[in-house]
């Protein structure tokens, strides 16, 4: 299917301006970037609640609608396509508005606040027939495609461990004000788990890799911060979560951690993988984001790197030499989303489904119990 000035547009509403929201806004802005990709897409609709970010997105041309009214975004007869990125107390009740005013959702995670919630929302995407996927960017990364791409091709052998964690730094600071992510209520009981997990199991999940075992610890560091008015507020979620859990991968039982830190010391946004195998392995972080490190066994024992390029899953104008950032992997991931959506997506890599997100959600709850327990939590596969 050939790209056609004939092709109409996709038509994507935003449900929720804040980080997220803005930056999907800069994915679609440069959407001319993506060479040959057969499905236009634009920005035309965007709902917040907070009257100064509506008006930053008047720096959108292609945007026509502006509401703090999300009703009247699903209202509107020419969106066909809703990202929403609000706090994830009202992921349900948003996702299911969107779902039933026939609209197509590129849901954020966690997919609703526990794991009820999730079931809910994957049950009636499913009972509507609407096109549904879950927002995990970092796998589109061509250091995680080529991770992705040895574990798959079966060439590591036997694998003997997985590692892979997502870790944030900035909560260190004990001076640094409450959000809404800090607080049970509005971010959820699974902490940390619900806002950086979906991202840490989305690859070994695809891998079907989803463990059989759970074991957490789970802590939680500063118990209440400034909130920002000048007093303090609770900070009641976990921050930091460790799961040493086990996946059944080719009929062995493989030690798999996955590990989300919100004070993780020095890490400002560290996403890594690491499969290890009893004939190759393969590392990547994005710490060092244009590295793959691979290993390979011979005579002598090698951990290799190689200089990775601009290898995105869905080819763009820049030059193939650049190195990929946050801001390209988002849009490679709607562009997934829309290729699929639109029957496409071919041999690429697909964006997280409902049932992964379900799965992730089994995962924390699982870890819940077994931080509350101090146990081992089977999950009997
Ligand atoms: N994929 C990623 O890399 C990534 C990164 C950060 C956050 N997230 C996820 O994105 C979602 C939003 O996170 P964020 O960091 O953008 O948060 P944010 O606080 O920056 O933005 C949330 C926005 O939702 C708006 N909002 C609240 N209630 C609303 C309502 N009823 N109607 C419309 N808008 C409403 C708020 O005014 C705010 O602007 C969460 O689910 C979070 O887990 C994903």
């Amino acid at each position: 299917m050939a790209l056609t000035a004939k092709t109409p547009p996709v038509k994507i509403g935003i449900i929720g301006g804040g980080l997220m929201g803005r930056e999907t806004a800069s994915a679609f802005g440069r959407w001319f970037a993506l060479e040959d990709f057969p499905i236009p897409a634009e920005l035309v609709a965007v709902c917040d609640v907070q009257p100064q970010l509506l008006e930053w997105f008047q720096r959108v041309p292609s945007v026509r609608l502006l509401t703090p009214e999300h009703r009247e975004l699903l209202a509107a007869t020419d969106v066909d396509v809703v990202y929403v990125a609000v706090p994830h107390h009202l992921h349900e009740s948003i996702y299911l508005d969107v779902l039933r005013a026939g609209k197509d959702l590129l849901a954020e995670k966690p997919f609703g606040i526990d794991l009820a919630a999730a079931r809910r929302i994957r049950d009636e995407a499913a009972r509507l027939g609407r096109f549904v996927r879950v927002s995990s960017e970092f796998p589109f990364l061509p250091g995680a495609q080529r991770v992705y791409q040895l574990a798959r091709s079966g060439a590591l052998g036997r694998i003997i461990e997985v590692r892979a964690g997502f870790l944030h730094s900035s909560d260190l600071d004990p001076a640094k004000p409450i959000n809404w992510k800090r607080q049970s209520r509005f971010c959820g009981e699974i902490g940390v788990m619900g806002d950086l997990g979906m991202h840490v199991a989305h690859l070994p999940m695809r891998l079907g890799w989803t463990p059989t075992s759970v074991h957490a610890q789970l802590q939680k560091i500063y118990p209440t911060r400034p909130d920002g008015k000048g007093g303090t507020a609770i900070c009641d979620t976990w921050d930091n979560a460790v799961l040493h859990t086990r996946a059944s991968i080719a009929g062995d039982s493989v030690p798999m951690t996955l590990e989300m830190k919100r004070m993780a010391p020095g890490e400002t946004n560290t996403w890594h993988i690491e499969i290890l195998g009893t004939d190759r392995g393969a590392r990547y972080s994005t710490k060092e984001p244009k590295t793959l490190w691979t290993f390979r066994r011979d005579k002598e024992q090698w951990w290799e790197k190689t200089d990775l390029g601009f290898g995105t899953p869905f080819k763009t104008i820049t030059g193939g030499i650049f190195e990929p950032g946050f801001p390209d992997v988002l849009q490679q991931m709607w562009a997934a989303y829309l290729a699929e959506r639109g029957g496409v997506l071919g041999d690429h890599f697909g964006c997280a489904t409902p049932d992964e997100a379900v799965a992730s959600h089994v995962m924390w709850d699982a870890a819940l119990r077994s931080n509350r327990e101090q146990s081992v939590v089977n999950l009997g596969k």
